[in-house]
């Protein structure tokens, strides 16, 4: 495949790879001006179906299509894989072709945060718990990014998948707060076979622990069925749901917890609309998974 590297007007019919934000943002004026609309979906690669999924819905909602591929460091926590995160651009350039990418904006971290970067987006009361409370200052780093990226792209849609539950509702909550003229589209989990939501951080997965990783989605479907028949405590929906999980050794919890979908508040009593979100490690493997009661799984 050959990718170019320049700057060259609509309509293209070979996708673009952009490294410098200036190229960027003066790629994205000229279907601003021309009333061509951007769809945008940001990521930090190693691509998968669940990108896919974002980048073909993106396809059918946008004239010019823009994926964005940066490990944002600012979103890591010291102890965190920022420096392991997975990568494989090849294939991610091939999978962005496949889908209709019209331009591949790759920065560089010193481009995004050059020496004497000062500035931060903080959402507040939505950040605090779940990830928020295991990865302190992660949101603030996403909330950055994402309204740098903004700025860059100029997108009038933005498409985030929903495995990252409280990332888009931090995103949707920073949207409408700051007057950001993007719609924010969140998109459905997409699941293994067996129920493994998808994640780049499967990759990390031995075979054994990709085993034991199916306790997230088993302990979802069972606190699933129990909402089904008509249970709505929070207090045995919880109950029943750590037991599923609990019963793999190699799994240890760091959250299992019943909000509020919208605002994300507690709840003692389920309804429909119900988030359920869990986070647990797999050895060294944090994974995150969710669902929301009422809703397809
Ligand atoms: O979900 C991700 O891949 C990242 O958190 C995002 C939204 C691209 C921001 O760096």
């Amino acid at each position: 495949m050959n990718f170019q590297q320049k700057n060259i007007p609509f309509p293209v019919d070979q996708m673009k790879i952009i490294n410098s934000i200036v190229h960027m943002q003066a790629l994205a004026i000229a279907p601003e001006r021309e009333g061509r609309r951007i769809a945008f979906v940001p990521t930090m690669g190693f691509l998968h179906e669940g990108h896919a999924s974002l980048l073909r819905e993106g396809r059918k909602r946008g004239d010019v299509l823009v994926l964005s591929i940066f490990v944002n460091p600012i979103q890591f926590g010291v102890n965190e894989d920022l420096d392991s995160y997975p990568r494989d651009m090849e294939r991610d350039f091939k999978l962005a072709d496949e889908c209709g990418v019209d331009i591949v904006f790759i920065p560089t971290a010193a481009e995004m945060y050059p020496a004497g970067f000062q500035t931060g987006v903080s959402v507040r009361d939505i950040t605090l718990p779940l990830c928020g409370a295991s990865r302190p200052g992660h949101f603030d780093g996403v909330a950055t990014v994402i309204t740098k990226l903004f700025n860059i792209v100029r997108p009038d849609v933005a498409l985030f998948g929903c495995k990252d539950y409280q990332q888009l509702a931090v995103i949707r909550r920073m949207t409408a707060d700051l007057n950001l003229p993007v719609e924010i589209v969140g998109m459905p989990i997409v699941r293994e076979a067996d129920g493994l939501a998808m994640s780049s951080r499967n990759s990390y997965l031995s075979a054994a622990q990709r085993q034991s990783a199916l306790c997230l989605s088993r302990a979802i479907k069972r606190a699933r069925e129990l909402f089904a028949t008509g249970e709505r405590s929070v207090a045995v929906l919880e109950r029943e749901t750590r037991a599923v999980i609990e019963q793999e050794s190699a799994a240890a919890i760091d959250y299992v917890e019943f909000r509020d979908g919208a605002m994300l508040h507690e709840q003692e009593v389920a309804d429909s609309g119900t988030l359920l979100a869990l986070a647990v490690k797999i050895g060294q493997i944090r994974l995150i998974d969710n669902t929301v009661f009422g809703e397809a799984f």
